[in-house]
């Protein structure tokens, strides 16, 4: 194996250590190239740049892999509960059934928030958006909690996860609750994290939730398939915000941020409206995969395509057969469900998809199994946002420990302007703009005329 990579540059050659993974993409090390060539690397959208070392989630974009702390997810999603996994992310290793104890009693010691951040929920304007509301909570918590030390304890870093791990889940269902005009419901000690939050969402005293087995279970498989997923964006975002060495509630405000955007967190939403643009009129799939494959329409065939994954995402495949099991249990039809095979049939046998490879991801199933656990579309993307939650701390945690972390600061190749000379406000016209495109400013004193036809020597 070698242990090296050989870079010639302008005729001379430059080693370039290796970094073995585990599994996966080695790496060449380019963290010395600037300074020994003078050249930097040109990656747009960081595709192929490893910004970390990570031991948290490995995923294999070819064969459709995907696993936590080594555990591949179709185990965690049979087996385990969405908790239990928030502590093999952030701790590395399953809990014992002691520490898992210890572990839901922190969550339940922390789920309360301060009475006073109800009043801030109470300002924002009806229809805000969720996902706006929650990231500003997250970072008020800060006002109203400590951030972590320095040099802390593990105790006090433990309870600093579980207040977030367990308020972000109340904060979310109070900001339905209030943009309702609905009375906030309180966590309860009696309940499990996941019924905690269908019971916050909708119970109510004239009609008490009664909670279902089937519809916890579906919820805590959503949160278990969405708690990791390597650099992605707003993983990246936490990161490079975390890097500055903001507290943890600002970094994790980023995150919540970055995965609203309709190309990531906010798919599953997005894959709802256009299931719903199909359905309402009338079921024909046949113009939304023609806009799809138009290169020249920026329409695209939400829920479909990743930019790891060149297969079918391994979420996406759990997820498709748990909303069929939670549909079947309860007894339901969903038409929704019926566009989506639907599409999903006529995609997987389109050659633009397929020379593509586009698959169906995470999203394309997960909003239809939100719908039928009774989540208001535009809650969508706070469940992934809930979900998300254990690998957004896991991943500021292994960044903090990192020994020799940096500021994260990437380079740029600059193609503006050379060097020109400032042009009094007075005699900026288009034509002078016109004139200057692209142009550095070597002639010195070239006369302009201004809007209202008066000349002037720039000097
Ligand atoms: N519909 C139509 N065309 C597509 C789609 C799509 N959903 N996805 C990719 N393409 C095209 C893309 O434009 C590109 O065409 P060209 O070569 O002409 O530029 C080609 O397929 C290859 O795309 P890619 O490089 O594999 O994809 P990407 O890395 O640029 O984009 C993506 C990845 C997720 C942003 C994109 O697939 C997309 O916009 N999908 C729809 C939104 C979506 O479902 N997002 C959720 C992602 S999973 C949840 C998460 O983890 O965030």
């Amino acid at each position: 194996m070698k242990t090296t990579a050989t870079l010639i540059v302008n005729g001379k050659s430059y080693e370039l250590p290796i970094i073995e993974a585990t599994d996966g993409n080695d790496a060449i090390n380019i963290s010395g190239l600037r300074r020994e060539t003078g050249f930097i690397t040109y990656d747009p959208g960081f595709r192929n740049t490893g910004g970390c070392m990570s031991a948290i989630s490995y995923m294999d974009g070819e064969d459709g892999i995907l696993r936590y702390r080594g555990i591949p997810i179709e185990q965690l999603a049979e087996r385990s509960s969405f908790i239990e996994t928030a502590y093999l992310l952030i701790n590395g290793e399953l809990p014992t059934s002691d520490e898992l104890n210890r572990f839901s009693v922190l969550l339940n010691d922390h789920s309360l928030v301060h009475e006073d951040m109800r009043h801030f929920f109470e300002r924002f304007p009806r229809g805000a958006h969720p996902m706006g509301m929650l990231a500003s909570m997250v970072n008020t918590l800060r006002a109203f909690y400590p951030e972590i030390p320095e040099r802390s304890e593990e105790d006090e870093i433990n309870k600093t996860f579980a207040r977030l791990l367990s308020k972000l889940r109340t904060l979310a269902a109070m900001s339905y609750r209030i943009s309702m005009g609905l009375p906030v419901v309180y966590p309860s000690y009696f309940l499990s994290y996941c019924a905690n939050f269908l019971n916050m969402m909708f119970d109510s005293t004239v009609r008490p939730y009664v909670i279902d087995d089937d519809m916890v279970n579906a919820l805590n498989l959503f949160w278990i398939l969405h708690a990791d997923h390597e650099q992605n964006c707003s993983t990246s975002a936490v990161r490079l915000v975390g890097s500055a060495r903001v507290n943890l509630y600002a970094a994790i405000s980023a995150g919540i941020s970055a995965l609203w955007g309709p190309l990531h967190g906010g798919a599953n939403q997005a894959v709802i409206e256009m299931l719903q643009a199909i359905h309402d009129s009338g079921g024909d799939t046949a113009p939304f995969i023609a806009r799809a494959k138009d290169r020249n329409d920026p329409f695209r065939l939400m829920g479909f395509g990743h930019s790891i994954y060149k297969n079918y995402d391994p979420r996406g495949r759990i997820m498709k057969d748990m909303c069929h099991k939670l549909l079947a249990r309860r007894n339901r039809n969903d038409p929704l469900l019926d566009i989506a095979k639907k599409l999903e049939e006529i995609a997987l046998s389109d050659s633009y998809f397929t020379d593509n490879r586009l698959y169906p991801n995470v999203d394309f199933y997960s909003g239809i199994m939100l719908r039928n656990l009774g989540i208001p579309l535009d809650m969508f993307t706070v469940m992934f946002a809930i979900g998300r939650l254990p690998g957004w701390i896991s991943q500021w945690k292994e960044s903090r420990e990192y020994i020799g972390a940096k500021l994260h600061r990437p380079r740029q190749v600059y193609r503006g302007y050379g060097e020109r000379d400032y042009i009094p406000i007075h005699l900026r016209t288009a034509n002078v703009r016109e004139i200057l495109k692209g142009k550095p400013i070597t002639v010195k004193s070239p006369v302009f005329q201004s809007e209202d036809g008066s000349t002037a020597a720039v000097t």
